[in-house]
């Protein structure tokens, strides 16, 4: 595996020409950082996502439900909540010249990240607000669609998690406290007032989690939702109409 990484390092970061700097490299994947960090970038929905800032690295599960989501939204106002390196509002933006799309995180260098992002993709400031916010609170518009990959793992699952992701990928935007519905519960309880009439929410979460969020959607009178599996068949993310 780590062979493996090594040559995929090699020809993304050094154009398969070993220097100095990519030994200096290799000891970070021997020491156990993840390969994207070292390359210092991934792909998603063929967007280039820096990561230099250090954000979550983008998942393939989250990949698949926006582009999944994507193929049926042409036009229209977006917010990107929970937006760390922005990948998901960048692949809203990339998909249709049509689409606005604003970004909100709490986190400084992932508004720093976000910028980084919107710059290297070539999106023009007139289609973006970039919101720093504690969930809603910074948020000030009303939207067409709500994208939301919110911190869900649940504390007590910490020591299944990957050593490598609790070592290297900020904490904050990985646990959603005791249960891992800390921020799905803020989200829910106010999302409806930051959408338009017929507006939609998509938000992902953990398979186990699914039987949880339905409660939360009745207590918060959402009316209309359908779940849906991701590509390895484990529920994964929720589509709510307003
Ligand atoms: C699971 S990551 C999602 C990142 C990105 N959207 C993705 O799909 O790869 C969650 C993000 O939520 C942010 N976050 C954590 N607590 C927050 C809060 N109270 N308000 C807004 N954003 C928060 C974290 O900084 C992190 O960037």
């Amino acid at each position: 595996m780590l062979e493996k990484e090594k040559s995929w390092l090699l020809k993304e970061k050094y154009n398969n020409k070993p220097t100095k700097k990519y030994y200096k490299d290799v000891e970070r994947l021997n020491s156990g950082e993840p390969l994207d960090y070292v390359i210092g970038f991934t792909e998603f929905l063929n967007c280039k996502i820096d990561l230099s800032r250090s954000p979550l690295i983008p998942r393939p599960e989250t990949e698949y439900w926006v582009s999944q989501e994507l193929k049926n939204i042409k036009s229209g106002k977006v917010l990107d909540i929970f937006s760390g390196s922005g990948c998901i509002g960048i692949a809203i933006l990339k998909h249709s010249q049509s689409l606005l799309c604003d970004f909100a995180d709490k986190d400084v260098g992932a508004i720093k990240q976000v910028k980084i992002n919107l710059k290297i993709n070539n999106i023009s400031s007139a289609r973006y607000k970039i919101i720093k916010s504690d969930v809603f609170d910074g948020v000030k518009s009303k939207y067409d669609y709500i994208f939301a990959n919110p911190p869900y793992i649940s504390t007590v699952k910490k020591n299944k998690i990957q050593k490598s992701v609790l070592k290297y990928e900020p904490k904050s935007a990985l646990f959603g406290g005791k249960d891992g519905l800390f921020y799905i519960r803020k989200f829910l309880k106010d999302a409806r007032n930051y959408l338009n009439p017929g507006g939609q929410i998509f938000m992902e979460f953990d398979f186990i989690q699914k039987r949880g969020i339905e409660l939360l959607l009745k207590k918060y009178s959402y009316k209309i939702w359908e779940f849906h599996k991701d590509q390895f068949s484990k529920w994964r993310w929720v589509s709510v109409l307003n």
